[in-house]
């Protein structure tokens, strides 16, 4: 399939991906689970170009879920120092291909090298206007829909806001996610069908697409794929089909 195949008009806005495989691509090559991380870096760097390319305006990573911080101690610290060191490679290319980056989840629990490297990169490229590139690091959903319920609460407690003005539009401001639309194509790779607690509000009427493909095997053909997956289907959001033609 080419890029002249997907319809430029019907991209979606935001697509989110569960990058899931490194590990197993890894032992099938007889390499060490690291290996595979470092191959599962180099398919991210891949995917970011192909999407900021097609011109998407959201592109959100599970890079590391609040689940991962019970792996071997030497895995994550190798995942971190990875993440270190593709930040500081990136950067350039971030700003080359006009790459705004922003991260999520409970960030003040990374080490702090990472915690610099990645503010650095944040305000770097801030002003970037291409494709908004977002990191879920030490990220899990429930985490960030009970923290938006307790800063909801303390306002309703402070009189800041009645608990009346609580909706849909208050929920999404108070979530890590505030400045993102809604996912509308949710991938993961490596044949695993669930959603492991990634953006349990946000992806509410996304479209799922699951492949086989091990992460460090998905490049900008596979992201092509699941694009063209995603336009092939007929979003409803609840109604008949009759009723949106
Ligand atoms: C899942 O594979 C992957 C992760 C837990 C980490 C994702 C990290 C990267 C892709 C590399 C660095 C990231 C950036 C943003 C530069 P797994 O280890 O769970 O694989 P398995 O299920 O086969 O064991």
């Amino acid at each position: 399939m080419n890029f002249e195949d997907l319809n430029k008009e019907a991209l979606p806005q935001h697509i989110a991906i569960i990058m899931d495989g490194n590990g197993r691509w890894a032992q099938q090559r007889g390499k060490l689970r690291v290996r595979g991380h470092e191959a599962g870096a180099e398919a991210v760097r891949k995917t970011v170009e192909a999407a900021a390319n097609l011109g998407i305006k959201h592109l959100t990573l599970y890079a590391f879920s609040t689940e991962n911080w019970s792996r071997p101690k030497t895995e994550i610290s190798t995942l971190m120092a990875l993440l270190v060191r593709s930040l500081r490679r990136e950067l350039e290319r971030m700003a080359s291909n006009n790459i705004k980056l922003s991260a999520i989840g409970s960030l003040d629990k990374l080490p702090k090298n990472v915690q610099q490297e990645l503010h650095e990169v944040v305000q770097k490229t801030a002003a970037n206007t291409g494709t908004h590139l977002t990191l879920a690091l030490s990220y899990g959903a429930r985490e960030e829909i009970k923290q938006a319920v307790v800063q909801i609460s303390k306002k309703v407690k402070n009189n800041i806001i009645p608990v009346e003005s609580i909706d849909e539009t208050i929920i999404n401001e108070h979530l890590y996610t505030q400045n993102l639309p809604d996912v509308d194509l949710l991938i993961r790779t490596s044949g695993e069908v669930r959603i492991s607690n990634f953006l349990l509000w946000q992806i509410a009427y996304a479209e799922l697409y699951f492949t086989d493909e091990l992460w460090p095997e998905f490049n900008e053909q596979s992201l092509h794929q699941a694009i063209l997956s995603y336009q092939k289907r007929e979003r409803r959001f609840g109604k008949t089909s009759e009723q949106l033609t």
